[in-house]
Order: structure tokens, then sequence, then C-alpha cells
């Protein structure tokens, strides 16, 4: 199984899920391989914002080596699941999709854990609510795993 995180910049939420992802399927013995991306290119190159970093690492969860990079149509072939952060990235998505087969990988991320909410990641770029984010993002991303 193959997963794509995908948000706006790949430095504030994706990484975050990315990293409590990875951390977990390793916990779970799952055999996951995780990504993240952005839909655009603004920090291509950068590592995660230094407040994720600061998150992650007190719940013991090393983000610090992680480059951005932007999503890329490839993705489509290379993944099974990309799941967005939010529903502007989600539309984003499935504007890139090529066919029904790439359609069909796109969800969002808070569906996958609670189906039917149609919940948006919130963004702490702006405001800095990182802690609130990685809990919402840890709690989900232990509902996604049981269920995989
Ligand atoms: P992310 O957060 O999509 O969770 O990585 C953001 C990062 C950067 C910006 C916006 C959101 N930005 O405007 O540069």
């Amino acid at each position: 199984m193959k997963i794509l995180l995908v948000c706006l910049g790949n430095i504030c939420r994706s990484p975050l899920a990315e990293g409590i992802i990875r951390n977990k399927s390793r916990l779970m013995n799952l055999d996951i391989k995780v990504d993240s991306a952005g839909t655009s290119d603004w920090h291509v190159g950068e590592p995660p914002d230094s407040r994720g970093i600061n998150v992650a690492f007190e719940n013991g969860i090393d983000i610090n080596n992680l480059k951005a990079r932007q999503f890329k149509i490839s993705d489509f072939d290379d993944f099974d699941l990309i799941l967005a952060m939010d529903k502007t990235n989600y539309s984003e998505l499935l504007n890139l999709a090529r066919n029904s087969n790439d359609t069909k990988k796109i969800k969002l991320f808070m569906n996958m854990a609670y189906p039917g909410v149609n919940m948006d990641v919130p963004d702490p770029y702006y405001d800095g609510r990182f802690q609130e984010v990685f809990e919402l993002l840890d709690e989900a991303s232990e509902k996604i795993l049981e269920k995989l």
C-alpha cells in the first residue's frame, strides 16, 4: 500500500501526517510506503515548518529531514491512495486527474477516518495551531491505519 498525503505547501500538514503515519505503520508492523507533496511549488526543497518539526519531535517523531516537493502527474501511477488535507487541494487533485482510475485514488484525508464528515484539516501556517493539527492528524491516522 502506497499513500501520498497532499496539502498546499508541503511544509505544514502533509509532512506532519507523513511522519505520523510512517511512525504508526512501523509500530503496527504494516507494510505501508508513505510520502507527501504540495499542490503548489511555493516551498519546494524546503524542510517542514520549524513549528511542525518541534511538535512532531515532542511526540517522538522526526520529520527534520523531509523536503517539500510539488505533486506531479506520475504520482497517480506511483500511489494507491492520494489523500488531500482540505477540499481546495482535493478539487485541485481532481482537476489534475487524467482518468477515472486517477480519480478513484483521490480522497479527502478526514473522510478516510470519519466517512462523510467532509472536514478539512485546518491550515496552521498563519495561526500557529500546530499542536491541535498534530492531535487531529494523529487520531485520524490511527483510524485510517486500523481500516487498511
Ligand atoms: P501546508 O500549509 O499547505 O499545510 O503546507 C501552508 C504552507 C505555506 C503556505 C500556506 C499553507 N503559504 O501561503 O506559503
